[in-house]
């Protein structure tokens, strides 16, 4: 599959697929979107936990866990288990230079070089306080235990594109590894998605999008 790094409004880099027509963020502001969907709506009501358990669907760029790494709790532990299907290639992931916007974390290239290098299937200590899994896996073949994580990155690419995986027995899975209280955050909207979800046992609420996007989810785990 072909990948092309691009530069988006907030000067952030991310991936464009030509053959499916998708980006891997937001063309709007790859950092910002990331920030705003994952971080702010999802991580931030976490932030007294002492430790944290995250799923990552679709690790990608691996820049939602290069974020969580820099921004997300000082005091918490973190556990994180980035999902991916079609990991990047050496040669792609050294295509992306978090110095050139993420100025603020000096570490920040370091790091990403860590999560890359990591390997998969096996637990990394990227650093004391954060935990990495990559699993290399099909969403359709991931397994996990039930009342897992804490929260839920949702990144897949677009139903428009993906629609096998905004699916109700997708969500009834991500349901079933989510803790009880537990928050799945996604960037997608659309009405059949959050039926699917509902449908699985979500309460699903839609609340401001970032910049460029009106809305996201964020849904529950009763
Ligand atoms: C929107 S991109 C994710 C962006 C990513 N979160 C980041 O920070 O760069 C969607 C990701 O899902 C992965 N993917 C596609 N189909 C998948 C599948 N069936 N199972 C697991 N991952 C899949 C893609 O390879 C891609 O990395």
């Amino acid at each position: 599959m072909k990948r092309e790094w691009v530069r988006t409004k907030d000067n952030s880099q991310t991936l464009w697929v030509p053959e499916l027509k998708q980006h891997y963020h937001s063309h709007h502001g790859a950092v910002q979107e990331s920030r705003h969907v994952f971080l702010e709506a999802g991580l931030a009501a976490l932030k007294t936990n002492p430790s944290i358990s995250i799923l990552e669907i679709g690790l990608g760029t691996g820049l939602n866990a290069l974020l969580t790494y820099l921004e997300g709790p000082s005091e918490s532990t973190i556990y994180y288990h980035g999902i991916e299907k079609y990991p990047l290639e050496d040669t792609e992931w050294a295509g992306m230079d978090p110095a050139s916007f993420l100025g603020e974390h000096p570490n920040a290239p370091e790091a990403f070089k860590s999560i890359h290098q990591a390997k998969w299937n096996e637990l990394v200590n990227i650093s004391p306080r954060f935990t990495l899994f990559k699993e290399q896996v099909d969403l359709h073949n991931f397994q996990a235990n039930v009342d897992n994580f804490d929260l839920i990155y949702f990144d897949a690419f677009s139903p428009g594109a993906q629609s096998d995986l905004w699916t109700e027995d997708v969500f009834k899975k991500m349901h079933y590894v989510l803790k009880p209280g537990g928050i799945l955050v996604t960037y997608c909207v659309m009405g059949a998605v959050r039926r699917a979800m509902a449908a699985a046992g979500f309460s699903v609420t839609k609340i401001p999008g970032p910049p460029g996007k009106r809305e996201m989810v964020r849904a529950f785990k009763a």
